[in-house]
Protein backbone atom coordinates (compact mmCIF):
# COMPACT_ATOMS: atom_id res chain seq x y z
CA UNK A 1 0.00 0.00 0.00
CA UNK A 2 1.42 3.37 -1.21
CA UNK A 3 1.54 6.45 1.79
CA UNK A 4 -0.83 9.00 2.46
CA UNK A 5 0.56 12.64 1.91
CA UNK A 6 -1.48 15.71 3.69
CA UNK A 7 -0.50 19.38 2.01
CA UNK A 8 -0.63 22.54 3.77
CA UNK A 9 0.81 20.45 6.88
CA UNK A 10 2.51 24.02 8.29
CA UNK A 11 -1.24 25.39 8.28
CA UNK A 12 -4.57 25.08 10.57
CA UNK A 13 -5.94 22.59 8.95
CA UNK A 14 -3.44 20.25 7.60
CA UNK A 15 -1.46 20.11 11.07
CA UNK A 16 -4.35 19.23 12.83
CA UNK A 17 -5.89 16.75 10.10
CA UNK A 18 -1.94 15.21 10.26
CA UNK A 19 -1.76 15.08 14.15
CA UNK A 20 -5.79 13.23 14.01
CA UNK A 21 -4.43 11.40 11.29
CA UNK A 22 -0.97 9.91 13.45
CA UNK A 23 -3.57 8.70 15.63
CA UNK A 24 -5.02 6.05 13.27
CA UNK A 25 -2.12 5.32 10.72
CA UNK A 26 1.53 4.61 11.17
CA UNK A 27 3.95 7.53 11.19
CA UNK A 28 6.32 5.21 8.14
CA UNK A 29 2.80 5.18 6.45
CA UNK A 30 2.25 9.12 5.94
CA UNK A 31 4.17 11.91 4.15
CA UNK A 32 3.62 15.58 3.97
CA UNK A 33 4.37 17.80 0.77
CA UNK A 34 5.36 21.58 2.12
CA UNK A 35 7.37 24.20 0.75
CA UNK A 36 10.01 24.16 3.54
CA UNK A 37 11.31 21.30 4.98
CA UNK A 38 12.55 23.23 8.17
CA UNK A 39 9.02 24.74 8.92
CA UNK A 40 8.85 23.72 12.79
CA UNK A 41 5.12 23.43 12.77
CA UNK A 42 6.49 19.76 11.35
CA UNK A 43 9.27 19.38 12.96
CA UNK A 44 7.49 16.87 15.93
CA UNK A 45 5.61 14.95 12.96
CA UNK A 46 9.31 14.37 11.58
CA UNK A 47 10.58 12.82 14.94
CA UNK A 48 7.82 10.70 14.77
CA UNK A 49 8.94 9.34 11.47
CA UNK A 50 6.59 11.09 9.34
CA UNK A 51 8.22 11.55 5.46
CA UNK A 52 8.85 15.23 4.07
CA UNK A 53 8.28 15.94 0.41
CA UNK A 54 9.71 18.92 -0.36
CA UNK A 55 7.21 20.88 -2.71
CA UNK A 56 5.15 23.63 -4.14
CA UNK A 57 1.78 23.75 -5.72
CA UNK A 58 3.23 26.34 -8.43
CA UNK A 59 6.55 23.97 -9.74
CA UNK A 60 4.71 20.77 -11.55
CA UNK A 61 8.17 18.84 -11.08
CA UNK A 62 8.00 19.01 -7.38
CA UNK A 63 5.00 17.62 -7.07
CA UNK A 64 5.67 14.83 -9.61
CA UNK A 65 8.75 13.58 -7.70
CA UNK A 66 6.89 14.51 -4.26
CA UNK A 67 3.71 12.26 -4.67
CA UNK A 68 6.34 9.03 -5.78
CA UNK A 69 4.81 5.90 -4.22
CA UNK A 70 1.87 7.80 -2.64
CA UNK A 71 -1.75 6.47 -3.05
CA UNK A 72 -3.62 9.26 -1.39
CA UNK A 73 -2.97 12.96 -1.84
CA UNK A 74 -5.09 15.27 1.33
CA UNK A 75 -5.52 18.56 -1.18
CA UNK A 76 -5.89 21.12 1.13
CA UNK A 77 -7.01 24.34 -1.02
CA UNK A 78 -4.63 27.02 -2.08
CA UNK A 79 -5.09 30.16 -0.32
CA UNK A 80 -6.93 33.03 -2.35
CA UNK A 81 -5.25 35.87 -4.11
CA UNK A 82 -2.56 33.36 -5.46
CA UNK A 83 -3.29 31.57 -8.99
CA UNK A 84 -5.50 28.73 -7.28
CA UNK A 85 -6.70 27.49 -10.81
CA UNK A 86 -3.55 27.03 -11.49
CA UNK A 87 -2.18 25.67 -8.57
CA UNK A 88 -4.86 22.86 -8.19
CA UNK A 89 -4.93 21.91 -11.56
CA UNK A 90 -1.18 21.09 -11.30
CA UNK A 91 -1.45 19.14 -8.31
CA UNK A 92 -4.17 17.13 -9.72
CA UNK A 93 -2.45 16.75 -13.05
CA UNK A 94 1.09 15.95 -11.41
CA UNK A 95 -1.38 13.18 -8.63
CA UNK A 96 -2.56 11.33 -12.20
CA UNK A 97 0.61 11.47 -13.65
CA UNK A 98 2.53 9.86 -10.62
CA UNK A 99 0.00 7.14 -10.23
CA UNK A 100 -1.95 8.06 -7.05
CA UNK A 101 -5.10 6.27 -6.76
CA UNK A 102 -6.85 9.02 -4.74
CA UNK A 103 -7.39 12.82 -4.42
CA UNK A 104 -9.44 14.66 -1.59
CA UNK A 105 -10.20 17.90 -1.75
CA UNK A 106 -11.13 20.73 0.25
CA UNK A 107 -13.80 23.04 -1.63
CA UNK A 108 -16.53 25.85 -0.03
CA UNK A 109 -20.02 24.94 0.63
CA UNK A 110 -22.62 26.63 -1.41
CA UNK A 111 -25.89 25.93 -2.43
CA UNK A 112 -26.56 23.93 -5.94
CA UNK A 113 -29.11 26.86 -6.78
CA UNK A 114 -26.82 29.53 -5.73
CA UNK A 115 -25.27 32.49 -7.68
CA UNK A 116 -23.15 34.30 -4.74
CA UNK A 117 -19.48 34.09 -6.11
CA UNK A 118 -17.00 34.97 -3.15
CA UNK A 119 -14.09 36.20 -5.45
CA UNK A 120 -11.18 34.05 -5.35
CA UNK A 121 -12.88 31.40 -4.01
CA UNK A 122 -16.04 30.08 -5.72
CA UNK A 123 -14.89 29.95 -8.95
CA UNK A 124 -11.41 28.25 -8.24
CA UNK A 125 -13.20 25.92 -6.26
CA UNK A 126 -15.82 24.71 -8.86
CA UNK A 127 -13.01 24.82 -11.35
CA UNK A 128 -10.88 22.15 -9.16
CA UNK A 129 -13.69 20.10 -8.20
CA UNK A 130 -14.75 19.72 -12.53
CA UNK A 131 -10.68 19.29 -12.67
CA UNK A 132 -10.27 16.59 -10.08
CA UNK A 133 -13.78 15.00 -11.52
CA UNK A 134 -12.51 15.08 -15.03
CA UNK A 135 -9.35 13.56 -14.27
CA UNK A 136 -9.93 10.07 -14.22
CA UNK A 137 -8.49 9.71 -10.17
CA UNK A 138 -10.83 8.98 -7.59
CA UNK A 139 -12.34 11.70 -5.85
CA UNK A 140 -13.68 12.85 -2.55
CA UNK A 141 -15.04 16.44 -2.49
CA UNK A 142 -15.31 17.37 1.11
CA UNK A 143 -17.05 21.22 0.66
CA UNK A 144 -15.99 23.08 4.26
CA UNK A 145 -17.87 25.71 5.72
CA UNK A 146 -16.78 28.93 7.20
CA UNK A 147 -14.47 27.89 10.27
CA UNK A 148 -15.19 28.99 14.08
CA UNK A 149 -11.44 30.49 13.90
CA UNK A 150 -12.46 32.86 10.90
CA UNK A 151 -15.46 34.35 12.96
CA UNK A 152 -13.68 37.01 14.63
CA UNK A 153 -12.27 37.85 11.42
CA UNK A 154 -15.70 39.18 10.41
CA UNK A 155 -16.83 41.02 13.73
CA UNK A 156 -13.88 41.97 15.24
CA UNK A 157 -12.54 40.80 19.04
CA UNK A 158 -14.17 43.62 21.08
CA UNK A 159 -17.55 42.34 20.53
CA UNK A 160 -18.40 42.26 24.37
CA UNK A 161 -17.73 46.23 24.21
CA UNK A 162 -18.76 47.50 20.51
CA UNK A 163 -21.65 44.81 19.86
CA UNK A 164 -21.67 42.31 16.66
CA UNK A 165 -21.34 45.23 13.89
CA UNK A 166 -22.02 43.63 10.56
CA UNK A 167 -23.84 44.65 7.21
CA UNK A 168 -27.68 43.45 7.82
CA UNK A 169 -29.42 39.97 7.17
CA UNK A 170 -30.78 36.87 9.05
CA UNK A 171 -29.04 34.30 7.50
CA UNK A 172 -27.42 31.10 9.66
CA UNK A 173 -23.99 29.71 9.38
CA UNK A 174 -23.48 25.91 10.09
CA UNK A 175 -19.98 26.84 10.88
CA UNK A 176 -17.33 24.07 11.93
CA UNK A 177 -13.75 24.14 13.88
CA UNK A 178 -10.53 23.35 12.07
CA UNK A 179 -10.63 20.26 14.60
CA UNK A 180 -13.80 18.86 13.13
CA UNK A 181 -13.12 19.34 9.95
CA UNK A 182 -9.68 17.98 10.48
CA UNK A 183 -11.23 14.78 11.23
CA UNK A 184 -13.52 14.81 8.90
CA UNK A 185 -10.42 14.33 6.56
CA UNK A 186 -8.79 11.63 8.62
CA UNK A 187 -12.19 9.63 8.24
CA UNK A 188 -11.95 9.68 4.47
CA UNK A 189 -8.53 8.86 4.22
CA UNK A 190 -8.77 6.00 6.39
CA UNK A 191 -12.15 4.56 5.47
CA UNK A 192 -13.50 2.89 2.37
CA UNK A 193 -16.73 3.78 0.71
CA UNK A 194 -15.61 7.97 -0.09
CA UNK A 195 -14.11 7.38 -3.40
CA UNK A 196 -16.28 9.98 -5.50
CA UNK A 197 -18.36 11.23 -2.94
CA UNK A 198 -18.86 14.90 -2.29
CA UNK A 199 -19.91 16.40 1.05
CA UNK A 200 -21.08 18.85 2.80
CA UNK A 201 -19.52 19.60 5.91
CA UNK A 202 -21.04 21.98 7.52
CA UNK A 203 -21.45 21.77 11.54
CA UNK A 204 -24.86 20.87 13.04
CA UNK A 205 -25.86 23.95 14.86
CA UNK A 206 -26.19 27.19 12.34
CA UNK A 207 -26.47 30.93 14.19
CA UNK A 208 -27.57 34.11 12.82
CA UNK A 209 -25.59 37.31 13.91
CA UNK A 210 -28.63 38.06 15.84
CA UNK A 211 -27.80 34.22 17.55
CA UNK A 212 -24.57 34.79 17.96
CA UNK A 213 -25.10 38.39 19.74
CA UNK A 214 -27.34 36.39 22.02
CA UNK A 215 -24.50 33.59 23.03
CA UNK A 216 -21.93 36.32 23.22
CA UNK A 217 -24.71 38.05 25.94
CA UNK A 218 -25.06 34.77 27.65
CA UNK A 219 -21.35 33.95 27.89
CA UNK A 220 -20.17 37.43 28.93
CA UNK A 221 -23.15 37.71 31.43
CA UNK A 222 -23.22 41.60 29.93
CA UNK A 223 -25.78 42.32 26.53
CA UNK A 224 -23.81 42.38 23.12
CA UNK A 225 -26.57 44.26 20.82
CA UNK A 226 -26.04 42.62 17.36
CA UNK A 227 -25.59 46.32 15.51
CA UNK A 228 -26.41 46.67 11.52
CA UNK A 229 -24.23 48.72 9.69
CA UNK A 230 -23.95 49.14 5.91
CA UNK A 231 -21.45 47.20 3.66
CA UNK A 232 -19.62 50.52 3.47
CA UNK A 233 -19.43 51.04 6.44
CA UNK A 234 -17.88 47.82 7.49
CA UNK A 235 -15.52 47.70 4.84
CA UNK A 236 -14.16 51.61 6.29
CA UNK A 237 -14.36 50.09 9.76
CA UNK A 238 -11.93 47.48 8.73
CA UNK A 239 -9.32 49.33 6.53
CA UNK A 240 -9.11 52.18 8.84
CA UNK A 241 -7.62 49.51 11.26
CA UNK A 242 -5.18 48.58 9.18
CA UNK A 243 -6.92 45.76 7.47
CA UNK A 244 -5.97 45.82 3.37
CA UNK A 245 -9.20 47.36 1.22
CA UNK A 246 -8.83 43.70 -0.64
CA UNK A 247 -9.05 41.92 2.33
CA UNK A 248 -11.99 44.14 4.12
CA UNK A 249 -14.18 43.59 0.35
CA UNK A 250 -13.47 39.76 0.86
CA UNK A 251 -14.63 39.41 4.37
CA UNK A 252 -17.63 41.86 3.39
CA UNK A 253 -18.54 39.00 0.60
CA UNK A 254 -18.38 36.32 2.83
CA UNK A 255 -20.81 38.05 5.26
CA UNK A 256 -22.85 38.73 2.23
CA UNK A 257 -22.93 34.92 1.56
CA UNK A 258 -23.48 34.28 5.81
CA UNK A 259 -26.49 36.56 5.74
CA UNK A 260 -28.19 35.04 2.74
CA UNK A 261 -28.05 31.79 4.10
CA UNK A 262 -25.53 30.25 2.10
CA UNK A 263 -24.04 27.85 4.41
CA UNK A 264 -27.13 27.09 6.96
CA UNK A 265 -27.51 23.69 5.32
CA UNK A 266 -26.95 21.26 7.80
CA UNK A 267 -26.54 18.26 6.21
CA UNK A 268 -25.19 15.72 8.65
CA UNK A 269 -22.27 14.81 6.44
CA UNK A 270 -20.08 15.86 9.01
CA UNK A 271 -21.32 14.15 11.91
CA UNK A 272 -21.61 10.96 9.97
CA UNK A 273 -18.21 11.08 9.06
CA UNK A 274 -16.49 12.12 12.64
CA UNK A 275 -19.05 10.04 14.47
CA UNK A 276 -20.40 12.63 16.76
CA UNK A 277 -21.68 16.26 17.49
CA UNK A 278 -19.33 18.62 16.00
CA UNK A 279 -18.66 21.86 18.06
CA UNK A 280 -21.26 24.65 18.79
CA UNK A 281 -21.39 28.06 18.38
CA UNK A 282 -21.48 28.17 21.91
CA UNK A 283 -18.51 25.85 22.63
CA UNK A 284 -16.39 28.12 20.44
CA UNK A 285 -17.16 31.29 21.77
CA UNK A 286 -16.98 30.13 25.28
CA UNK A 287 -12.84 28.61 24.42
CA UNK A 288 -12.04 31.68 22.50
CA UNK A 289 -13.53 34.60 24.37
CA UNK A 290 -14.10 32.88 27.77
CA UNK A 291 -14.16 36.23 30.52
CA UNK A 292 -16.20 39.12 29.77
CA UNK A 293 -13.54 39.93 26.97
CA UNK A 294 -13.77 39.43 24.08
N1 LIG B 1 -13.80 28.03 5.11
C1 LIG B 1 -13.09 28.96 5.71
O1 LIG B 1 -13.55 29.69 6.64
C2 LIG B 1 -11.68 29.20 5.28
C3 LIG B 1 -10.93 30.15 5.97
C4 LIG B 1 -9.60 30.29 5.60
C5 LIG B 1 -9.08 29.51 4.58
N2 LIG B 1 -9.85 28.60 3.92
C6 LIG B 1 -9.31 27.70 2.85
O2 LIG B 1 -8.86 26.51 3.49
C7 LIG B 1 -7.46 26.32 3.27
C8 LIG B 1 -6.81 25.80 4.54
O3 LIG B 1 -7.02 26.76 5.57
P1 LIG B 1 -5.91 26.96 6.67
O4 LIG B 1 -6.52 27.76 7.76
O5 LIG B 1 -5.27 25.67 6.99
O6 LIG B 1 -4.88 27.88 5.85
P2 LIG B 1 -3.39 28.28 6.27
O7 LIG B 1 -3.19 28.12 7.73
O8 LIG B 1 -3.11 29.60 5.62
O9 LIG B 1 -2.49 27.15 5.55
C9 LIG B 1 -2.28 27.14 4.17
C10 LIG B 1 -1.30 26.01 3.87
O10 LIG B 1 -1.12 25.91 2.46
C11 LIG B 1 0.27 25.86 2.19
N3 LIG B 1 0.53 26.45 0.89
C12 LIG B 1 0.19 27.70 0.48
N4 LIG B 1 0.63 27.89 -0.78
C13 LIG B 1 1.27 26.75 -1.15
C14 LIG B 1 1.96 26.35 -2.33
N5 LIG B 1 2.09 27.18 -3.39
N6 LIG B 1 2.49 25.12 -2.38
C15 LIG B 1 2.40 24.27 -1.31
N7 LIG B 1 1.76 24.59 -0.17
C16 LIG B 1 1.21 25.83 -0.09
C17 LIG B 1 0.90 26.70 3.29
O11 LIG B 1 2.28 26.37 3.39
P3 LIG B 1 3.42 27.43 3.84
O12 LIG B 1 3.70 27.16 5.30
O13 LIG B 1 4.57 27.08 2.97
O14 LIG B 1 2.89 28.82 3.60
C18 LIG B 1 0.08 26.23 4.49
O15 LIG B 1 0.55 24.99 4.97
C19 LIG B 1 -6.95 27.70 2.85
O16 LIG B 1 -5.79 27.58 2.06
C20 LIG B 1 -8.14 28.26 2.10
O17 LIG B 1 -8.18 27.75 0.78
C21 LIG B 1 -11.14 28.42 4.27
Amino acid sequence: MGKILVTGATGGLGNRTLELLLKKVPANQVAVLVRNPQSEQIAGFIKEGVEVHQGDYFDYNSLLRAFNGVEKVMLISAIAFTDRNTQHFNVIAAAKQAGVKQVIYTSITRREDSDLIIPEVTRSDIFAEEALKASGLEYTILRNPPYFEAMPNYFGSNAYEVGVRVPEGSGKVAAASLYDLAAANVAVLTQNGHENKTYTLNGSDARSFTDIADDLSEISGTRVAHVTISEKEYVENLTSNGVPLHVGEFLSAWLRGINSGEFSETSGDLERLIGRKPMTFKEFFKQRFPQNKA
